[in-house]
């Protein structure tokens, strides 16, 4: 996730688009550019960091241009650094692209612009997408307007490029005109007084208009000082649909939502979706271990703390059950301090959102220097944990605000998910036709998780109500959706401040049922798989001290379950080995609302910090 912004009007653009770029800096701030055409040439500014240390190089440029682009990068390929911030230009250097999204096929198309003479300067994927418009360029009839010529090859090149993506481009040869595409990542315009604008979302330029269009995947959008026109991918001139935001600059930096973490909650569809964003032949690469030394991987260790710890658990049965190698997931502050004996054939993993967490990371070098084989499953690209990996998967949810993890979580279930039908394929633990439909369904995750949403959504916000004054909450499930009972009371605790445990179904009955008590809310995760009937009876158990029991389950369990339980919240159907990752939403609304109801202070709750640093 980057932040793009182009503008394009009578005054000089660079302090319009330093200031989007500050209000766009919670989508990343690894680094900053921004380039601008004038007189007639493009000029091109970047800075490793936050958007503050551009400003203060460009406040010692003279840029009096009235078109620009600007970036503030969160880097997916190749180091956060100078050379690989957008803007990134063409061999000529007379247009610059600035991008937010992953380019998946940009390997290819970068040995074949290498193969025709093109030099690449940086490690990224978006710089592809500028020697192929100066490529298409090349073909242009010099004799049409610049303008023409400059839609022609976007749209061109727009037809090579494969995944998502959100760009501007701006060309020396067309110096009032910026050119702007999406497929799948985000893209607004707008639509000023004699100055228009693109960039990821409105909050970059509501300073300065409320007219908005959003264009549809793969249509063109040109914008010059005196209008934007709008074209379908076949170069067809469209009528925009244009609309009135209504939110203050804060509230569009959340999309309108109030809260970062509920914003984020409702990422989770794109947040996976970026995340498998490869085909089941790229598995060896994207996890680095080919079919010869998955063979030799014997047993796995899962170093993780909080959140990424319970996606580790959940690993551990996704991992047995698909490859058959035994897996034994440790909080990696506890990993540290115990005796591992030696053992041929480990893989140690590493999960974790930022890659900065100090007891994750001392973990880590503990079983480096054990010399163990390492893996990182990590959101941060270029973060300290990620740089001890052998190898990193890298999950691509953008920046996590909200302190309390959701989407980097559901991304790190369908990481290790992906990884466990890796090496069931490989190690003969899947057959092919097994792996096949299981992939089918798995890659289907983004869908999934949408339905679940809608489904969810309303009615979480409905049931909060009628809980949120209750100061204890058991969270109850088994099997594979174990850990996620556990990360239901972990999301409780951190942002509503109320107590709340995860236990087993199981296990109720040998203690903790005597926390149960009149009213005392009981959340079961209970899809209608193995274990549905012995969730049952757990909850007969509860129901029977007086517990008000929330079943979370399909269409099918909810049959069962109507006249049993006191609420109901239906998800989709789903292979029984994925219903983690959906109840995983069910329980971060669920949370979210009490702590709503609760009036706490939801992104950033007492006494927790985004990254812990220290052990
Ligand atoms: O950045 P990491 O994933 O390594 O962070 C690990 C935990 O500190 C983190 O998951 C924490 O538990 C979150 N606040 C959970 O919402």
């Amino acid at each position: 996730m980057c932040g793009i912004i182009g503008c394009v009007g009578k005054k000089s653009a660079a302090p319009y688009i330093i200031q989007g770029l500050k209000n766009l800096e919670y989508r990343g701030y690894d680094s900053a550019g921004i380039a601008v055409i004038q007189d007639g040439k493009l000029l091109r500014l970047r800075a490793a960091g936050k958007v503050n240390a551009l400003e203060k190089l460009a406040a010692k440029k003279n840029f009096t241009g009235v078109s620009a682009l600007g970036h503030t990068r969160w880097a997916t390929h190749g180091k956060p650094c100078e050379a690989n911030s957008h803007p990134h230009t063409d061999c000529g250097g007379t247009l610059a692209v600035v991008h937010n999204g992953i380019i998946e096929n940009y390997l290819p198309l970068k040995e074949e612009l290498k193969k025709k003479g093109h030099v690449f300067r940086s490690e990224t994927d978006t710089e592809v997408i500028a020697h192929l418009i100066e490529e298409n360029l090349k073909t242009e009839n010099k004799n049409a307007p610049a303008e023409k010529r400059l839609l022609s090859a976007v749209q061109k090149t727009v037809k090579r490029i494969t995944g998502a993506f959100a760009v501007g481009v701006i060309w020396s040869g067309a110096p009032n005109i910026i050119a702007g595409v999406r497929r799948q990542s985000p893209l607004a315009v707008g639509l000023g007084d004699n100055e228009n604008f693109i960039a990821s979302d409105v909050s970059a330029f509501l300073k300065h208009t409320k007219k908005a269009v959003f264009p549809e995947d793969d249509e063109i959008v040109l914008i010059s000082p005196s209008g934007a026109k709008f074209y379908d991918a076949d170069g067809c001139q469209k009528k925009p649909q244009i609309t009135k935001i209504k939110w203050s600059s804060a509230q569009a930096e959340k999309g309108g939502f109030e809260h970062f973490m509920l914003k984020e909650i409702y990422e989770q569809p794109d947040a996976v979706a970026d995340t498998l964003r490869f085909g089941t032949d790229d598995m060896p690469s994207i996890f680095g271990v080919d079919k010869n030394e998955v063979k030799q991987i014997k047993n796995i260790q899962i170093l993780a703390c909080g959140t990424a710890y319970h996606a580790a658990m959940t690993a551990k049965y996704f991992i047995e059950q698909y490859a058959g190698v035994p897996v034994n997931a440790d909080y990696a502050s506890e990993y540290k301090y115990r005796s591992v004996p030696p053992a041929a054939g480990t893989l140690v993993i590493a999960v974790s959102q930022s890659g900065e967490t100090a007891d994750t990371n001392a973990a880590f070098k503990k079983a480096k220097s054990l010399g163990f084989k390492t893996m990182a499953i990590c959101n941060v690209l270029g973060s300290t944990l990620t740089r001890m990996a052998d190898h990193t998967f890298y999950t691509r949810c953008g920046p996590e605000i909200s302190v309390a993890s959701t989407k980097a979580y559901t991304s790190q279930l369908a990481a290790l998910y992906g990884l466990a039908l890796f090496l069931g394929r490989e190690n003969g633990g899947l057959s092919e036709e097994r792996f096949k439909s299981l992939s089918e369904e798995f890659f289907s995750l983004p869908r999934l998780l949408d339905e679940t949403l809608k489904m969810l959504a309303p009615a979480v916000e409905k049931l909060a109500k009628k809980v949120y004054r209750r100061e204890t909450y058991v969270f109850l499930a088994r099997g594979v959706n174990y850990p996620a009972a556990l990360e239901g009371a972990l999301k409780l605790k951190e942002i509503s401040y109320l107590h709340a445990e995860g236990f087993p179904g199981g296990e109720i009955k040998h203690g903790p049922i005597a926390l149960i008590d009149k009213n005392l809310p009981v959340i079961a995760l209970m899809p209608k798989d193995a274990l549905f009937e012995k969730m049952l009876s757990a909850c007969e158990e509860t129901k029977a001290r007086g517990a008000r029991v929330i079943a979370v389950t399909d269409s099918k369990g909810a049959e069962i379950l109507k006249n049993k339980v006191s609420d109901i919240l239906v998800i989709p159907p789903a292979t029984p080995f994925l219903t983690p990752v959906l109840n995983a939403v069910a329980v971060q609304l669920f949370a979210y609302y009490i702590a709503k109801l609760r009036k706490r202070e939801i992104d950033q709750p007492r006494n927790l910090a985004k990254s812990v640093t220290v052990e």
